[in-house]
């Protein structure tokens, strides 16, 4: 090829550029959406993403504004990052925000159809929210499992004890999540999937990763909608091979079940009686698919949260100091630490407020979906764009927090006094809030901050060989955001 030619291509190409620029600068510009970076051709901003989703998009909004607007692919995307901006789209508009954006890979073994995560809010959604809510998260039901979560705490206790016998080393976030995995599949079908330390449960854990990591990792498909059939990053295959594990396993147990009812007091003889009472009501399929629902979304969030919570305590010994100063009180007065004492411990609940401000497992929530064009800070967001809500990027907003990025607990016993995550305050929303709020808040509240206090309340902690300051906080971006590297540390028995 001559210079000429080439010279020719170059500018060609640059021109194709420069239109499909500008005509992205007049379609922004004529269709009122909110203001965002200029994208390249095709892709859009998919590269504005980079590994940590969360950071980036904070970052953005520091130039673009709260409300900002981004092509990912051929998906128009509105991002809220600021407490404010969530209360118009969680609160004031909730009708029109809370259906989701269905992503290609949850239509692995058709999950879609049948997840109380994917459906839209209809008829199916209410009933599935209302069976966990009646059995499974009501105050009643909870304060009658109580004795089965401080079983599992006591065998997290009692390895976390003979680790301090023989001075291992406790992967905090791996013995959090058998601990999680086990009360999760006691609560679910009477059965224990994990032991500690053991290979049983690392491949549990992998799984639910699996699953997480597929249904949150940015996927070409999901933004090339051409790209569907082709999985490029084979992510639905991922997740058929990683939920096929765990269906399977619920069909063995819904097998078994139904040779021998009426033993055990769990949510799946709950479930099974719904279904032999009017099958159309509650299908099989809908039993597995909720099944897999509440254990993959109840184990790693809130092992997540304690592994986080850890970490920060251990990098500040004196918030720890103080939290198990708070902790021992009690327990020298009660002998223990029942859930009904959570409020007798305000440190301990301003060090869980803390840690979900700072390290939100699902930064971005789940994303929603607009229903129809809204009409937003003198914006449209368009009908059918993805909704994310930053509420990573809130809870480190300067203008709200102060010393925004350091753990500091003792700002909600100060000036933050009253703040909690409940859903009324915009500023720390990791449950979400409004129609798709989470369903399980009332026991994640009630399992951090028991597995919190015996990890502080028993034991001290040191680092091998370490100074606290060096610990890794880099994140790893799912659709929940863990630790890259786990925190291990070695108790000591007080
Ligand atoms: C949804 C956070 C624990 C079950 C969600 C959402 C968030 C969240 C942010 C999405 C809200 C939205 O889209 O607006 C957390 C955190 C947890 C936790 C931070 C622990 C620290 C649990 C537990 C369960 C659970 C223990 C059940 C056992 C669910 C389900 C949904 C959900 C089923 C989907 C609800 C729907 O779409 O209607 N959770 N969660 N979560 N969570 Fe949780």
């Amino acid at each position: 090829m001559d210079i000429l030619t080439s010279s020719l291509i170059v500018v060609s190409i640059a021109w194709i550029c420069i239109q499909i620029l500008s005509s992205d600068f007049r379609a922004r510009k004529s269709s009122k959406l909110p203001p965002g970076p200029y994208g390249l051709p095709i892709i859009g901003n998919i590269l504005h993403l980079g590994s940590n989703p969360h950071r980036s998009l904070a970052k953005l909004a520091r130039k673009y504004g709260p409300v900002m607007s981004l092509k990912l692919g051929s998906v128009t995307t509105v991002v809220f990052s600021s407490p404010e901006t969530a209360k118009l789209v969680l609160q004031k508009h909730d009708a029109s925000f809370s259906s989701r954006t269905i992503p290609s890979a949850s239509k692995a073994l058709r999950h879609d159809e049948f997840s109380m995560v994917w459906l839209p809010v209809g008829e199916q959604w209410r009933k599935l929210r209302k069976i966990c809510k009646e059995h499974m998260f009501s105050t009643s039901r909870l304060d009658a499992s109580e004795g089965l979560r401080r079983e599992k705490l006591q065998k997290l206790r009692d390895y976390v004890g003979e680790c301090c016998e023989t001075g291992r080393a406790v992967d905090v976030g791996e013995a959090a999540f058998t601990t999680s995995l086990n009360l999760m599949s006691a609560s679910l079908f009477s059965v224990e999937f994990g032991q500690f330390n053991s290979d049983s449960s690392q491949e549990m854990k992998d799984v639910v990763w699996g699953v997480m990591e597929s249904v949150g990792r940015p996927n070409l498909a999901d933004y090339f909608p051409v790209l569907k059939f082709a999985d490029p990053q084979r992510i639905l295959k991922g997740l058929e091979f990683y939920a096929g594990k765990l269906i399977a396993r619920f069909d063995e147990i819904i097998d078994e079940r139904l040779k021998s009812r009426g033993e055990k007091h769990d949510l799946v003889e709950v479930l099974i009686d719904l279904h032999q009472k009017d099958g159309a009501q509650l299908s099989r399929d809908d039993i597995k698919h909720l099944l897999l629902d509440l254990f993959v979304a109840g184990t790693d969030t809130t092992s997540g949260t304690v592994e986080w919570a850890m970490t920060e305590l251990i990098r500040n010994p004196t918030k720890m100091w103080k939290l198990r100063n708070e902790i021992r009180n009690l327990i020298e007065k009660n002998g223990k630490v029942e859930e009904s004492d959570i409020s007798l411990l305000p440190y301990l609940q301003a060090v869980v407020k803390e840690t979900f401000r700072l390290h939100p497992v699902a930064p971005f929530l789940v994303p929603h979906k607009a229903k129809s064009d809204v009409e937003i800070n003198g914006y449209i967001v368009p009908k059918n764009a993805q909704i994310l809500v930053n509420v990573w990027a809130s809870g480190r907003d300067p203008s709200f927090w102060e010393n925004a990025n350091e753990f500091m607990p003792e700002r909600f016993l100060n000036e933050n006094d009253g703040v909690d995550f409940k859903g009324q305050d915009f500023e720390l929303i990791p449950f979400g809030t409004g129609r798709r709020i989470c369903p399980g808040l009332p026991l994640a509240n009630r399992m951090v901050h028991q597995m919190l206090a015996t990890f502080v309340g028993d034991f001290e902690w040191r680092l091998e060989s370490m100074k606290p300051q060096e610990i890794d906080m880099n994140e790893k971006f799912g659709l929940t955001l863990q630790k890259v590297v786990p925190l291990q540390a070695i108790p000591t028995k007080l």
